[in-house]
């Protein structure tokens, strides 16, 4: 199951990724925007992202104008790793190197046509682990003692 949700700026978009995720045979749960009326990204990215840390998605998608919001947003909820991507070698790398759990695409950015190439390299992709999984767990101590402060 893939948790989709969008802001005002990525709702055209994210109907076209929906799609696109049908057209695969791929489960989503949408979290909103459920119209193109002017929303705050943080409303829709926080509850996408708190599914997938539960675990009742196993990756995220979120869209936005800039895509910089949401990959703010997404990163401040425990065991997010959010990655902003506007080409595929990063989508590719983001999940090979960094196990990023959450898509964050920029709908004023990316076209369309791209943005889709980068949702199936997204999750297409498997996570490398070795070296990885050491670095990903730093990164988690980060978290744990930031969240002692
Ligand atoms: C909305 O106008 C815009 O600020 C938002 O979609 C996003 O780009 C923020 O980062």
């Amino acid at each position: 199951m893939i948790a989709i949700a969008s802001d005002h700026g990525g709702f055209a978009l994210k109907k076209e990724i929906m799609e696109r995720l049908e057209a695969r045979g791929l489960e989503y749960k949408d979290f909103g925007s459920f119209t193109a009326e002017s929303c705050d990204y943080p409303d829709l990215a926080a509850p996408a992202c708190r599914a997938v840390r539960s675990g009742e998605c196993e990756k995220g998608i979120l869209i936005c104008g800039t895509g910089i919001g949401m990959s703010i947003s997404a990163n401040k909820i425990k065991g997010i790793r959010a990655a902003l991507c506007g080409d595929c070698f990063s989508a590719e790398f983001t999940r090979r190197h960094n196990d990023a759990n959450v898509l964050c695409l920029g709908a004023r950015v990316t076209g369309a046509g791209l943005a889709l190439k980068i949702c199936d390299t997204f999750l297409d992709t498997p996570f490398e682990g070795g070296r990885h999984k050491r670095r990903i767990e730093k990164v988690e101590e980060i978290e744990r003692e930031e969240a002692g402060l």
